[in-house]
């Protein structure tokens, strides 16, 4: 497969994905309209604040965007080659040594506390470049073959850390938890 239609594929992928995990978001939206009626707005604010997302789709290799409380958030199931790339750096230079996980709080940034799982499969961050809160492109860019933020330069690894650029920090890490083997419960 060339490299354009590779590409192609890949955005193909991902736009199914978004498109799929949009439909959950609308879903949840509709759940704000009752705000409106002023009639029990903490269980509204409540329903924004959490979603659900099912990954039961996503192979290694693939990611999957979700809008959440306005912002994207991005979940990776990463490779093994992804995975290795970013233990190995543990003790490189990096930017930024602080986890950025409320998941983990206090934790340094080894890549074992940036992810889900103990094995590493599972990345979820928000994609917000931490300079000037730009949306990272993905799919292998930049000097570490992961996210690249184009708008100053920013270049994050495969654990979504900074190591190069204007970027201060990591990227942050929602608070999230699988509440079954699947299902990703973000908030
Ligand atoms: S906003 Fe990402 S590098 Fe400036």
């Amino acid at each position: 497969m060339s490299h354009v239609e590779d590409e192609t594929d890949n955005t193909r992928r991902d736009f199914l994905y978004y498109a799929t995990a949009g439909a959950g978001v609308v879903t949840v939206g509709a759940a704000v309209w009752p705000l409106v009626n002023q009639m029990n707005p903490s269980a509204d604010v409540q329903a924004l604040s959490q979603i659900f997302v099912d990954t039961s789709g996503l192979e290694p290799g693939m990611q999957l965007t979700v809008n959440f409380l306005g912002k994207p958030v991005f979940i990776r199931r990463r490779t093994p080659e992804e995975i290795e790339a970013a233990r190995a750096d543990d003790g490189g230079r990096l930017v930024d040594n602080e986890s950025r996980n409320p998941n983990k709080p206090g934790t340094d940034a080894s890549d074992v506390n940036r992810t889900m799982d103990e094995e590493g499969e599972w990345l979820v961050m928000i994609g917000v470049c931490t300079h000037l809160g730009c949306v990272p492109l993905g799919n292998g860019a930049g000097d570490f073959n992961a996210w690249f933020c184009p708008c100053h330069g920013s270049h994050y690894d495969t654990a979504g850390r900074i190591r190069r650029g204007p970027a201060p920090e990591n990227m942050h890490i929602p608070v999230a938890e699988f509440i079954d083997d699947t299902t990703i419960q973000l908030g």
